[in-house]
């Protein structure tokens, strides 16, 4: 499939599904997260090969702490294992790695992995890719007015951009694009503040069912958007 419209600068996905996928089967949850680590190799490959300027994954939620500790520690160890295994890949694609979240939550050597992988791709020139990893929207906002309230700035200073630089996702655009598998239309907790005026496609594929074809699926839908930002479009605008 080849595409030929507007490529969005930004993309985030929401990759939902990995434990359906696997009870579906008969398969523990887990496998379901097994798979679907290779299914985000193949997307972030993807991605790159577009020209995508930033990809953000939702990978581990704030309220995903709340599953059993078998199921938290198996995603850890997959995270380490996908870090360890594709650093080299990401360093010799020009990928620059950054995460989003309580981070200092992760278990220590899991933090030292991450770090490794900020370092090693930060002078790279190629696509950002973005983990959020013990991410949730809210609890970025709230770190974010902590932030601002320590820095003692006066009222008057704040403004938009002055707030979107305490968040995060510094330095990055706002996503032009929000994907979510599995069939749920939610936004649980992603991206709350950057998404104002993202587009949504949602899809019932699984995640670990969703291929470079589907992904290129939701870029060709994202192409016949028209967005507004609450403006007229200009052809009205003439009139
Ligand atoms: C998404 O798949 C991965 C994570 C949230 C870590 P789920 O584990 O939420 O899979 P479902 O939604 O239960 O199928
Ligand atoms: C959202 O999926 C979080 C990630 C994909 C990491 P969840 O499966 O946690 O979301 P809910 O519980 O269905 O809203
Ligand atoms: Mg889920």
């Amino acid at each position: 499939m080849l595409l030929t419209g507007r490529i969005p600068n930004h993309v985030g996905i929401i990759m939902d599904g990995n434990g359906r996928w696997a009870e579906l089967r008969g398969l523990p949850r887990i496998e379901g997260h097994r798979r679907g680590v290779e299914r985000t190799k193949e997307v972030i490959e993807c991605a790159a090969e577009l020209g995508l300027k930033s990809l953000t994954l939702y990978a581990f939620s704030t309220e995903n702490w709340q599953r059993p500790s078998a199921e938290v520690t198996t995603l850890m160890k997959l995270l380490e294992l996908y870090l360890k295994k594709e650093l080299s890949r990401l360093i010799q694609d020009g990928i620059v790695f950054k995460t989003i979240g309580e981070i200092w939550r992760l278990p220590e050597h899991i933090q030292g992995v991450i770090n490794e992988s900020e370092e090693k791709t930060s002078s790279n020139k190629g696509m950002v890719l973005v983990i959020a990893l013990s991410y949730s929207g809210r609890n970025e906002i709230v770190r974010a007015v902590k932030k601002i309230l320590h820095s003692g700035m006066v009222p008057d200073k704040l403004t938009e951009e002055v707030f979107s630089s305490y968040l995060d996702t510094v330095g990055l655009a706002s996503p032009d694009l929000i994907i979510r598998t599995s069939g749920e239309k939610r936004i649980s907790n992603f991206l709350l503040w950057q998404a104002a005026y993202a587009e949504l496609y949602f899809t019932e594929t699984l995640w670990p069912d969703f291929s470079r074809d589907e992904f290129l699926l939701a870029i060709q839908d994202y192409q016949q958007r028209e967005r507004r930002f609450g403006a007229i479009p200009a052809r009205l605008d003439a009139q």
